[in-house]
């Protein structure tokens, strides 16, 4: 009897040595509905919950912001949560993959984009191939790439009408219960809470991590928030401004002539950093009017032609952004792609008679659904006073609720979390500058604001991907090495797939500069202030 106990006392420990599903036991027969129960929520109850293993669940995955693609092969129990919240009339699915063999003891929560609040097995496979639980929420609408651009299905109950509660329940409220509920299923799981939790997210995504940050300060230790919708309510107005100037000018310019002014402008401010590698890393000193290339000729895609004035103006509203006497909103970067976002149009063959193609964008099907409830709203019948009334609204009602602006970051500190965001120097979508403009309202507020959170600039990289310069796709790894041995990143480490160019990126408010020695190393790169 007694030998018996040493080696029960024993054993557990020996396991706990071991790799993998050794140290969890055989533990796929835990995986059914009477293994897990729902957490006390107030005003939350339970309508549906299934556990089922997958095994060799097989798909191309990767994390949100990051481009390593990946075709992993993992074996998780399944656990669907579906719950409501009483009165509203909302059904939320969380979703909760536990990797059957090799946890490593830490939860992911997986953030969504657009108008999606999570995109699924995309990111929750790529994370339970790192051995993470993965979490994830749907919100209480259809989650998905395909839905992150279109709200209309969801977010007005009759034209007039918002759906308040489900508005709610995507922009905040179901975050922090995102958390709750996968800390439970992993207690319930393995009789342990996870030793750490985690949530990244890009876009959309990356709004949902800094809303974790504002409003549930203690939901996951370290929160990764790439290229983050912050300010959603102004750059999806925004982001329509050049368009509105299309109409109103009634001037839509070929795509290859907004890509000649972004060439141009790479060009110019290209060697602010010392180095002509088609990457703006200087974006603070460029200065750049498309005004000065009227008349000039251009070339791409089998068109020859000179720069028009209306383009001009056109690209120069992109770069701007709409202002008025009032305020001012900030536009895109100098080598930000504006034909793939903020100036979208369609020409046939000749690269004439060019129409908009941006009405159904996801800034046209914002304006109409969010901002007006109106889904049947005829865009081209917006004015630039209508325009900038919206502006003003939309900052008036809609920062403090879908917004995730608020600098007070105090209690998150306190609890010892620990935040990154990062924003392409590219960004097409959203303004880099507007997560430069948030850690500078959070650094109002406290001084110390780099003993729990940094932001990083990545030169030349697009909207959560893509792009000619480096991407920090270890940057999950950094932060984990913050928040469990306290070694707070200097740079993020970022490299280039297609071009193998490794670059140290900096911590905002410094710059990268390029300090001689082998362009594609990362020693040669320097960050210096401002
Ligand atoms: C683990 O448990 C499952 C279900 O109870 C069983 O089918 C499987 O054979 C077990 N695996 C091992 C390695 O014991
Ligand atoms: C369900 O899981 C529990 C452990 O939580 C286990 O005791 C039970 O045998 C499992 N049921 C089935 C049908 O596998
Ligand atoms: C999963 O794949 C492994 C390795 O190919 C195989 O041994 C195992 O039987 C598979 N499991 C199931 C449930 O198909
Ligand atoms: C997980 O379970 C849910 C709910 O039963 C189901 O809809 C989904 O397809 C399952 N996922 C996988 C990968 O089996
Ligand atoms: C959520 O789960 C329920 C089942 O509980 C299902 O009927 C519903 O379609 C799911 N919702 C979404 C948006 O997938
Ligand atoms: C950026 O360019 C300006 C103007 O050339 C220069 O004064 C400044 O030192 C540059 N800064 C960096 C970080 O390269
Ligand atoms: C070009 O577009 C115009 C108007 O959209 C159309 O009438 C014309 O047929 C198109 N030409 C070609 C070659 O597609
Ligand atoms: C553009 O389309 C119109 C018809 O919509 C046509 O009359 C005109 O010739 C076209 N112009 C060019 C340059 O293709
Ligand atoms: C330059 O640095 C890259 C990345 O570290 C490396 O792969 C390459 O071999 C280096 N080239 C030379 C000439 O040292």
């Amino acid at each position: 009897m007694r030998r018996f106990d040493l080696f029960a006392l024993l054993l557990p420990l020996v396991a706990g040595l071991m790799p993998g599903s050794l140290a969890f036991g055989n533990i796929s027969h835990k995986c059914n509905a009477s293994t897990f129960s729902f957490p006390s929520i107030l005003g939350a109850e339970l309508i549906d919950l299934t556990a089922d293993a997958v095994h060799n669940y097989s798909r191309t995955a990767l994390l949100p912001g990051t481009d390593l693609a990946e075709h992993p092969t993992v074996s998780f129990c399944n656990v669907t949560v579906s719950y409501s919240h009483i009165g509203w009339g909302d059904t939320i699915n969380v979703s909760v993959w536990i990797p059957l063999q090799g946890w490593n003891e830490r939860m992911l929560g997986l953030g969504g984009g657009g108008f999606s609040a999570s995109f699924g097995s995309l990111y929750q496979t790529a994370a339970v191939a790192k051995g993470f639980v993965a979490i994830g929420t749907d919100s209480g609408h259809e989650a998905g790439l395909q839905a992150s651009t279109d709200p209309s299905f969801w977010m007005v109950n009759a034209p007039g009408n918002l759906n308040t509660n489900l508005v709610e329940d995507w922009a905040s409220k179901t975050l922090g219960e995102l958390s709750t509920i996968g800390k439970k299923a992993v207690r319930d799981f393995f009789n342990q809470g996870p030793s750490y939790s985690y949530f990244t997210g890009c876009s959309g995504g990356g709004r949902q991590g800094l809303e974790l940050a504002q409003a549930f300060p203690t939901a996951f230790d370290g929160i990764l928030a790439a290229a983050p919708a912050t300010y959603i309510e102004t750059f999806l107005l925004s982001g329509y401004y050049p368009t509105l100037l299309m109409d109103d000018l009634n001037s839509y310019p070929a795509p290859c002539e907004i890509q000649a002014f972004t060439q141009a402008a790479v060009n110019h401010c290209d060697e602010l950093d010392g180095l002509k590698d088609g990457i703006i890393s200087n974006s603070s000193a460029c200065q750049f009017n498309a005004n000065d290339l009227v008349g000039e000729a251009f070339s791409c895609n089998e068109m020859e032609s000179t720069f028009s004035e209306t383009g001009a103006k056109i690209v120069q509203a992109a770069w701007d952004g709409p202002h008025n006497s009032e305020a001012s909103w900030p536009g895109v970067s100098f080598d930000a792609d504006l034909s793939a976002s903020a100036v979208t149009t369609e020409c046939n063959d000749s690269n004439n008679n060019c129409t908009s193609a941006s009405g159904e964008s996801l800034f046209g099907v914002a304006i109409k659904n969010l901002i007006l409830a109106n889904p049947g709203y005829d865009l081209e019948e917006l004015t630039a006073d209508e325009f900038y009334r919206l502006l003003a609204l939309a900052s008036a009602k809609f920062r403090q609720w879908v917004g995730a602006a608020n600098p007070q970051l105090l209690r998150f500190h306190q609890a010892g979390g620990k935040l990154i965001t990062w924003h392409g120097g590219a960004d097409e979508v959203i303004p880099t500058k507007g997560s430069a403009h948030y850690y500078e309202t959070v650094l109002a507020q406290n001084a110390d604001v780099t003993d729990f959170f940094r932001h990083f600039e990545a030169p030349g990289v697009g909207h959560c991907a893509a792009g000619a310069g480096p991407m920090p796709n270890s940057a999950l790894e950094q932060l984990m090495n913050w928040v469990e041995n306290g070694v707070a990143p200097e740079t993020l480490d970022a490299y280039s797939l297609t071009t193998g160019m490794q670059r140290p990126l900096c911590p905002y408010p410094s710059e990268q500069v390029y300090d001689g020695g082998n362009v594609s190393a990362v020693e040669s790169f320097i960050c210096v202030p401002k």
